[in-house]
């Protein structure tokens, strides 16, 4: 038997060891306000980068002053509970990993999700994973081991692939905007104003404050900047903001790892409709020998 993470388990859901019990069952019972703005992920797809630029869209392009945490004005719900959220100024921006029908829902509310493949998904979990000891006990585990419990769904906040299902499957409603973080890589310009332009922003058609957020919510710009983004990490692990690129699963999976997630990706998308999610990565993935 493999090395595996420790989770706490609430009510059949995975969580890092540490997000309090009743922040959660709280988060459950939060009621959704109309101009609620909700960052929906699974975790390691962008959640940090896309949470700044709604930071940065809602205060005017100003970056968070030094000594502010990110976790602070845009707190995740099921860690904090809903009494912390319900404190925050309208709008409220909250960040959530809950697939979407435990998400707190409202018609006019609304909810940015983002997906990223699962290969680069599952090294950056692995390293997350690794180096927050306090939260997962693995500090000593290997990538294999991690990825057997990722492709089993038997990690925190549960499959990835019952996860991005459930919200693929609301991608074209009014009140959601459904983004890819390799679109995001691509032209991250096109992102910041897709955002804007869904929250409402009168900026989205102002050049120069759609350009200071694509330069203060870039990869540099943030990776210089751990501080802000999550608790510290020992010295030996990688930063929280890491590499932030396509494609370093590559460096990490066997030809017989990457067949395997390839055939449990085709099987999912096929049952959820995401077929046309990532077809060179999957392409590639099949066919490694
Ligand atoms: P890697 O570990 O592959 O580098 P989350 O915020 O959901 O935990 O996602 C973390 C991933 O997003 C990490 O991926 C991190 O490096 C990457 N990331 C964070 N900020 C980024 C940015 N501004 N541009 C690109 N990637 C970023």
């Amino acid at each position: 038997m493999g090395m595996k993470p420790s989770y706490r388990v609430h009510d059949g859901f995975r969580m890092p060891l540490g997000f309090p019990a009743d922040g959660f069952s709280s988060a459950l019972g939060y009621r959704a306000r109309p101009r609620d703005i909700f960052i929906a992920t699974y975790p390691k797809c962008g959640t940090t980068w896309v949470q700044y630029i709604v930071y940065l869209l809602l205060h005017n392009g100003e970056p968070l002053s030094a000594g502010r945490l990110l976790a602070d004005a845009i707190p995740h719900l099921e860690e904090v509970g809903k009494e912390t959220v319900e404190r925050l100024p309208e709008p409220r921006a909250i960040k959530t990993h809950l697939p979407f029908a435990m998400t707190p829902a409202h018609a006019e509310a609304r909810y940015i999700y983002v997906a990223r493949n699962p290969f680069d998904c599952v090294v950056s979990f692995y390293h997350h994973t690794r180096g927050f000891a306090q939260h997962y006990d693995f500090a000593a585990g290997t990538f294999g081991e991690y990825f057997d419990c990722f492709i089993a769904g038997e990690v925190d906040f549960g499959d990835y692939f019952d996860h991005l299902g459930s919200w693929y499957a609301h991608r074209d409603d009014q009140n959601s905007l459904f983004l890819i973080f390799e679109d995001m890589k691509t032209d991250p310009s096109r992102a910041v104003v897709e955002i804007a332009e869904f929250l409402g922003l009168p900026c989205a058609t102002d050049e120069n404050r759609i350009a200071d957020v694509v330069r203060h919510s870039s990869f540099d710009n943030m990776r210089s900047d751990q501080d802000r983004w999550s608790s510290a990490r020992p010295d030996e692990m990688p930063a929280f903001v890491r590499k932030g690129v396509i494609g370093d699963w590559l460096n990490y999976f066997s030809p017989e790892q990457a067949n395997r997630l390839a055939t449990r990706f085709n099987a999912c998308a096929e049952r959820s409709g995401f077929t046309g999610l990532w077809p060179d990565i999957v392409h590639v993935a099949q066919h490694m020998s």
